[in-house]
């Protein structure tokens, strides 16, 4: 079974936990890209959670894989203003027709994960077959591959 395992990351924590994932999982990666955007410093947040609230749409830099010739995509996102990242919904709306199979996990200083899960399923079109959210701190600690560990074994048993 191909696993590709796409993710958003500003500050890392997404980051980090995808390329885990895809360790455990012996899946590829897809960093997403927002090209001309500025999301650093204090403006750059604020406007990062107004176009996440908003849900405004957001340009993405092409991608480098077809999800079609994947048996499953795995969606990381950090979760801002209580809902996925601009980019993890401009991707999933996207390529909501390409993606066969989806999970979902994303990354959070402690609120709003559900919102994220359920916003996701509603533009993919199709339920989520396992989620999972990681807290920062933990993150930060080096405590999250036990559960990134069950969590891959969700998807691949
Ligand atoms: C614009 C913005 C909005 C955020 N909103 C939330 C939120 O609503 N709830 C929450 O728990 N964390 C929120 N966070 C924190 C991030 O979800 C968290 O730090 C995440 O791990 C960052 O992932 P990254 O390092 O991959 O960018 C927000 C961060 C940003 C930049």
């Amino acid at each position: 079974m191909k696993t590709l395992v796409v993710f958003y990351s500003r500050t890392g924590r997404t980051r980090k936990a995808a390329e885990k994932l895809a360790e455990l999982l012996g899946a590829e990666t897809e960093e997403l890209v927002e090209p001309g955007k500025d999301r650093g410093g204090a403006v750059g947040f604020m406007l990062a959670g107004r176009d996440a609230m908003l849900k405004r749409p957001v340009e993405l830099a092409p991608v480098a894989k077809d999800p079609a010739a994947f048996d499953r995509v795995v969606l990381g996102s950090p979760v801002w203003a209580f809902t996925m990242c601009p980019a993890i919904r401009a991707y999933a709306a996207a390529h909501a027709g390409a993606i066969r199979t989806a999970a979902f996990f994303c990354t959070h200083g402690g609120g709003g994960p559900s919102k994220s899960f359920s916003q996701a399923e509603a533009v993919l079109g199709k339920p989520l077959i396992a989620t999972l959210s990681l807290l920062d701190k933990a993150i930060d600690r080096g405590e999250v591959d036990a559960d990134l560990a069950a969590f891959a074994k969700r998807l691949t048993g």
